[in-house]
């Protein structure tokens, strides 16, 4: 009996099996016209492939609240009935071939405004056409190479905090089931949880109280929109990987924190942490290597009750039952390797002894 391949009950919402799609950007959308930010046959396509391929749940890529909260000019966007509508056709395909349509709702703080990663490796784009000058919660920019972002008022902190919640409200409309905080890899939450980056001295900065704030008011938000009935995911940066090496004197977020800090989500209405890391301060030491973010998700899963996902480097069927069969994580989200290989999941279930999900035109194939 494969646990991978064993259902996963989130509230009401029962996904299929343990094995989901990571959410990863494309930066493949209209940057400007009446499709800006909305999904297209690209983005339907790069879904679509996973749900015939048995994937049990998908998350959309990183999706702007606001303009300003896009990582660059070409990332999806939902704050408008058009991107809505578009996004409509995907969940549509997902639920019909069984893939949870889960989708990440996202605002990229100083790390806002740049090139795609395969144009001028990411390069800021402060003016011009498709530039913008990016907010955080203080004026540090992330190195030399970056903008300095705009510190936020409380005005500006409450504007997004609402901006959350409506992106929330379109997502349930447009069919999706799931939704995920992006709280990770040194985006606008991240910068307020860390305080490598959040240097405030009013009530979003200082102690883990303050630091803590914004993030739990997204939560409370999109809670208040999100039916009682179906999850709500917080993707965390378990450590910036700073404070637990002792060769680099910088103080940021810690894995400790993050135990404290799931515990307060779980209370707050989020029912999974996706445990990932990094992504917060220039030139952490990062350990990386099969499973290398795994420990993170079961610490968290031994110390607190809500349920985790482990990502990185997850891209063997037995190494993925390995961690779901021995209580390590409660679901595991596959990145590049679904990339390379869109059905995997069905490959893996034939290997576990589980029942692939092949759609029924291609059962010659089976
Ligand atoms: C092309 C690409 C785009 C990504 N975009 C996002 C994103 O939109 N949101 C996010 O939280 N992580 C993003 N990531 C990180 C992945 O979700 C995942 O955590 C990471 O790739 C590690 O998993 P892997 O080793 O299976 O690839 C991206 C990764 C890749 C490769």
């Amino acid at each position: 009996m494969s646990e991978l391949f064993a259902p996963l009950t989130l509230r009401s919402l029962t996904v299929p099996n343990r094995v989901w799609m990571a959410p990863m950007c494309q930066y493949s959308a209209a940057p400007d016209g009446p499709d800006q930010g909305a999904p297209n046959d690209w983005h339907f396509a790069h879904l679509a492939a996973r749900a015939v391929g048995g994937t049990g749940l998908a998350l959309v890529e990183a999706t702007g609240v606001t303009p300003e909260g896009r990582i660059s000019p070409y990332d999806l966007g939902l704050w408008n009935s058009r991107q809505q509508e578009a996004f409509g056709r995907v969940t549509r395909f997902l639920d019909e071939h069984g893939t949870v349509p889960a989708i990440q709702l996202a605002h990229a703080g100083r790390k806002a405004a740049t090139e795609r990663t395969w144009v001028d490796r990411g390069a800021p784009i402060g003016s011009g056409t498709y530039g913008w000058q990016p907010q955080a919660p203080s004026a540090l920019a992330f190195d030399d190479a970056s903008l300095t972002p705009q510190e936020m008022t409380a005005e500006d902190i409450q504007l997004v905090v609402r901006r959350f919640a409506e992106s929330a409200e379109r997502a349930l409309a447009a069919g999706f089931r799931a939704v995920e905080v992006h709280g990770a890899h040194g985006y606008l939450i991240n910068e307020f949880l860390s305080p490598f980056t959040n240097r405030r001295t009013d009530a979003y900065g200082g102690s883990f109280e303050g630091r803590t704030r914004f993030a739990l008011e997204v939560v409370d938000a999109v809670r208040a929109v999100w039916p009682e009935e179906l999850p709500v995911l917080f993707r965390i940066s378990a450590t910036d990987w700073l404070t637990e090496n002792p060769e680099d004197p910088r103080e940021g977020w810690t894995a400790d924190d993050t135990v404290r800090f799931a515990k307060e989500l779980h209370a707050h209405g989020v029912d999974l942490l996706d445990t990932s890391t990094g992504g917060n301060a220039p030139k952490a030491r990062i350990t990386t290597g099969p499973n290398y973010q795994v420990p993170f998700a079961e610490r968290v899963k031994q110390e607190t009750d809500i349920a985790v996902g482990a990502v990185g480097e997850i891209t063997g069927a037995r190494q993925a039952e390995e961690i779901i069969a021995s209580g390590r994580a409660d679901a595991v989200l596959l990145g590049r390797e679904l990339l390379r290989r869109p059905y995997w999941a069905n490959e893996a279930a034939a290997e576990l002894g589980a029942e692939p999900t092949w759609p029924d035109p291609y059962h010659r194939a089976v």
